[in-house]
């Protein structure tokens, strides 16, 4: 199984980070974020936080969107990647898979898993090989629907796919966003196991969910986005015990965390 090695891998930074949409839209306002080589950390956070921008300002899509980094800095490594394009994310080995899993419907699965390693031209045939029989491996499903299109697939077969053609580019850092909304509860399980597996091989992940208590289950440290600015962080044990998250975002009621949660 060929991994992709964490050893030696930078970890990312996002420095005091502000971004606005269009003139005026003040999407993110300082905001600060790392994750080291090989790590999974969580961001969480309500509807309309930020959690796709600061994505975005990662992968080099926010002008995509007209977006725009207005101060701070984004640093994987020595490599300075706000305002760079995804095609520079992709070869520093940052990639991302985004929010509702945008396959390209009309293809199929072995077309979409083809596009995932396009960002990075000449590569030998043999690593694009070697990376399709990994994405095969965590996703056997695939495997046996190689000429399906893509849009036929089901809700959690395109996930599997978006983050399989995520996979292609052999990334060392991966940016998933929100992989379980929408899935029925047996698939989140799925994914989230995928994730583990993933790191496993060395992949570091940044992900961002609403589902907090599989994205607690996974990370070792998270970040809560609040409107815009970080609200909360720490061990992603020690966020579970606040009782903020678990009331807004673990669904749980004053009384089940009463005695429970950190004062
Ligand atoms: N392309 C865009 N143009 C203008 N405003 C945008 C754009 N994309 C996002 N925004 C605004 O930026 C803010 C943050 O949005 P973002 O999509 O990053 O939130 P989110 O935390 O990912 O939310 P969700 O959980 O709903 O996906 C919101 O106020 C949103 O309306
Ligand atoms: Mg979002």
């Amino acid at each position: 199984m060929p991994a992709a090695p964490s050893d030696g891998a930078p970890a990312l930074h996002v420095e005091s980070l502000d971004v606005t949409y269009g003139r005026a839209l003040s999407a993110l306002r300082s905001v600060s974020l790392t994750v080291p080589p090989g790590a999974v950390v969580a961001l969480l956070g309500a509807n309309g936080a930020g959690k796709t921008t600061l994505l975005r300002a990662v992968s080099g899509t926010l002008r995509l969107h007209r977006g725009a980094v207005t101060a701070g800095r984004v640093r994987y490594g020595d490599t300075v990647l706000d305002g760079r394009d995804p095609v520079a994310a992709v070869r520093a080995g940052v990639v991302q898979v985004p929010e509702g899993r945008r396959v390209f419907a009309g293809l199929t699965v072995d077309e979409n898993l083809r596009a995932g390693g396009l960002g990075l031209n000449r590569r030998a045939p043999d690593q694009v090989r070697e990376a399709r029989e990994r994405v095969f491996t965590l996703f056997p499903r695939l495997a046996e629907r190689t000429r399906q299109a893509a849009g036929l697939l089901s809700g959690g077969e395109q996930q599997m796919l978006a983050i399989g053609r995520a996979l292609m580019a052999a990334p060392r850092l991966l940016l998933l966003d929100e992989p379980s909304l929408g899935l029925a509860p047996m698939m989140v399980d799925r994914i989230a196991g995928v994730v583990r597996e993933i790191n496993a091989q060395g992949t570091a992940v940044l992900l961002v969910e609403q589902n907090a208590g599989m994205a607690l289950s996974l990370a070792a440290h998270a970040y809560v986005l609040e409107v815009g600015e970080i609200g909360l962080s720490g061990s992603a044990a020690e966020l579970a015990r606040t009782d903020a998250v678990r009331r807004l975002y673990l669904g749980e009621t004053t009384d089940a965390a009463d005695g429970k949660g950190a004062a």
